[in-house]
């Protein structure tokens, strides 16, 4: 008798966690809804990135209380407008309401990456590890008064607001949330494939890239450029 009425008592109570952010379940984007979660942005078995067309973020929340994020942002540089710097940041993990509002977003560490182009100074773009923890004081969703669509407010923990995220899909795109595994799949017998470990990739610059992850990235690098000559500067935080 006892233990079903904490059954009951347990289910009750997390119903109402889950309830308590239902409405943040999806994936949010940025304005320009370009830049999403999902194997589109990063591709896990390849360790690489596909640059979206336009500059923006996007989270995902999904109801198990997981999270990803994708960022693409083109940082100006006022005193030489010819040389932005661009930056692609994935990572994911798990979150939790707190109960006085806030969200706490706790990565997984060795999952993140981070693109680096800064290209007046670094002839190469910079590949390596990304984790930061973030803690957002309060959220919002509401029906945006202008574009009707459901709109997410992020408040940073110092209390001043993200660019507005719109609701792109519901339930969330997201990779896998579990630990992202090792590229190597060494079958008994067989030598290594040469492949790099996710687990052995240097916490810096990475150097183990393959031709077409160099391409690609030229292209990103490029695609900062065109982003920059024509006009359309995001600028964030
Ligand atoms: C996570 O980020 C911190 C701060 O940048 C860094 O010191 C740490 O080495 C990172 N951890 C991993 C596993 O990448
Ligand atoms: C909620 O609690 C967390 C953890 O103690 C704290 O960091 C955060 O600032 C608090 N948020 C508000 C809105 O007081
Ligand atoms: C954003 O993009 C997604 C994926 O392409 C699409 O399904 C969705 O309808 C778009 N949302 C808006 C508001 O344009």
């Amino acid at each position: 008798m006892r233990a079903s009425l904490a059954t009951l008592l347990l289910g009750a109570g997390l119903a109402a966690a889950q309830a308590s952010f239902a409405d943040l379940v999806g994936t949010w984007s940025s304005k320009s809804n370009s830049t999403l979660t999902g194997p589109g942005f990063y591709d896990p078995t390849n360790d690489r990135f596909t640059e979206p067309k336009h500059t923006g973020i996007s989270y995902s929340f999904s109801a198990d209380g997981h999270f990803e994020e994708a960022y693409y942002r083109a940082v100006a540089n006022p005193s030489n407008p010819r040389c932005p710097k661009g930056i692609i940041q994935w990572q994911h993990g798990s979150f939790k309401k707190l109960d006085n509002g806030s969200l706490a977003l706790e990565p997984i560490k060795d999952d993140g990456r981070q693109l680096y182009s800064d290209p007046c100074t670094y002839k190469n773009s910079i590949y390596t590890r990304y984790n930061t923890t973030e803690l957002f004081e309060r959220y919002e969703v509401l029906t945006d008064g202008y574009t009707k669509k459901t709109r997410l407010n992020l408040y940073k923990f110092d209390g001043s607001p993200l660019m507005p995220l719109y609701l792109a899909m519901s339930p969330p795109q997201m990779l896998p949330t579990s630990t992202l595994n090792p590229l190597t799949t060494s079958t008994a017998g067989a030598k290594p494939t040469g492949k790099v470990k996710r687990s052995d990739l240097p916490l810096n610059v990475l150097s183990k890239r393959t031709p077409q992850q160099q391409q690609a990235d030229r292209w990103w690098w490029f695609g900062v450029f065109l982003t920059a000559s024509g006009g359309i500067l995001y600028y964030f935080f």
